[in-house]
């Protein structure tokens, strides 16, 4: 995605796409550390869509308010944030006003509190109008309303998820990779139980299995089986 997002345009409000077979959309939706990421990445490249990653627009929002010392529950303030603030997601990183602040939203403490503020009316209002203006030329979105909420008639919609263990094992993995040092186990799948848990009971878009979508348990699957498998049902709607 190379155009600018901004999270005060609301102008579109459905998805309004040509109509040709390989302008698919896609929803990858799922529990925290189920390799959505990185599946949606890698499948959208080999299929040739673009990649939206939801996640980190969520996680933008919450570094922005956290910097500017503003809690969840001062919804006036949080608007007011939000009908300038832009956000931009390219070559795989993020910007906020023009800043890339890739390596400031995948830190315990927005972990910590990414949830708290996605879940209010006001930040979920103005991330959902501008991923849909996303949509234009298909893509491949991964969070945890695509297949629900935000791209309801997407040609194929999937649920990734893994037993806490294994996707608490996997977080471990991508921090120490990192380069982070002292990385616990047992705070990590706390951690992950925790915002699943907030995810899930959420009045707005909470997380659940899209109707009609396909789910993968990938607790057994190494990520190059999970991404082949994506790729392929991918491959069979574009060609339908
Ligand atoms: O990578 P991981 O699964 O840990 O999380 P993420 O996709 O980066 O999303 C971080 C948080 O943003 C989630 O725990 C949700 O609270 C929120 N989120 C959301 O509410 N809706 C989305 N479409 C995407 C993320």
């Amino acid at each position: 995605m190379s155009e600018d997002i901004n999270v005060s345009d609301n102008s579109v409000n459905a998805v309004d796409r040509p109509n040709e077979t390989h302008k698919i959309i896609v929803t990858i939706d799922g529990p925290a550390g189920a390799g959505k990421s990185t599946v949606a990445r890698a499948a959208a490249k080999r299929i040739g869509l673009p990649y939206l990653d939801t996640g980190a627009l969520y996680r933008g929002v919450a570094w922005r308010m956290n910097k500017d010392g503003i809690n969840a529950d001062e919804g006036s303030l949080m608007s007011e944030v939000l009908t300038t603030f832009k956000l931009e997601q390219r070559n795989g990183k993020l910007f906020a006003d023009g800043v890339d602040i890739t390596s400031h939203i995948r830190t315990p403490e927005i972990d910590r509190l990414v949830s708290v503020y996605a879940a209010r009316p006001e930040v979920r209002n103005a991330l959902v109008d501008l991923q849909r203006s996303q949509a234009v030329n298909g893509l491949v979105a991964d969070g945890r309303d695509m297949g629900t909420v935000v791209f309801p008639e997407a040609e194929l919609k999937i649920f990734l998820t893994a037993s806490a263990e294994e996707r608490a094992r996997r977080r471990c993995d991508e921090r120490i990779a990192r380069g982070e040092k002292n990385v616990n186990y047992d705070e990590v799948l706390r951690q992950v139980i925790e915002r699943d848990r907030y995810d899930m009971e959420r009045e707005i878009a909470p997380l659940r299995p899209a109707q009609g979508c396909i789910i993968l348990d990938t607790t057994d699957m190494s990520i190059e089986e999970v991404i082949d498998a994506v790729t392929s049902l991918a491959k069979e709607f574009m060609r339908q």
